[in-house]
């Protein structure tokens, strides 16, 4: 029986098997490769941003969704995006949490994407 997400260890494991496999993924791993100079980094601050979402320690106070803008992600990269995230999930854990967590992660990807494809569609800079 899995267990539920419930420290920070267990956050540093979730976000590492995810980008162990994101940068293995065919489709979207080069577009984080070539774009993350410093993964230790990113890894740190996606520690933050977990722990603050789902253990309700709040440890990140950056704002994600302008970093992703300039990005060449499309819509199917989202999609696949969450598909990686949701299945990181399940291989490790299970209760409300891993339920949040993947929710979570599929209502910010798809909030991304649309935000994206309205900017995108009508010539606009971030921020506006
Ligand atoms: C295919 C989809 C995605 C791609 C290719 C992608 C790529 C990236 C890259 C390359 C960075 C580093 C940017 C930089 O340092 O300049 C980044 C940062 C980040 N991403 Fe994503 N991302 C994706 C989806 C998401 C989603 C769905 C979330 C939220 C659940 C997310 C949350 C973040 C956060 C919190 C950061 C750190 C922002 C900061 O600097 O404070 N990303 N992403």
């Amino acid at each position: 029986m899995k267990q539920d997400i419930q420290n920070i260890e267990d956050i540093r494991l979730l976000v590492d098997t995810f980008y162990g496999r994101i940068q293995e993924d065919v489709t979207i791993g080069p577009i984080f490769n070539n774009k993350i100079q410093n993964w230790d980094t990113h890894l740190e601050k996606m520690y933050r941003f977990w722990q603050t979402i789902l253990l309700n320690e709040h440890t990140y106070n950056g704002s994600p969704f302008p970093v992703h803008m300039p990005l060449p992600i499309k819509k199917d990269d989202f999609l696949h995006w969450v598909s990686i995230w949701q299945n990181t999930v399940d291989s490790l854990f299970s209760g409300k949490v891993a339920d949040e967590a993947k929710w979570r992660g599929e209502k910010m990807a798809e909030m991304f994407s649309s935000k994206m494809e309205y900017f995108k569609s009508n010539n606009l800079k971030f921020p506006m």
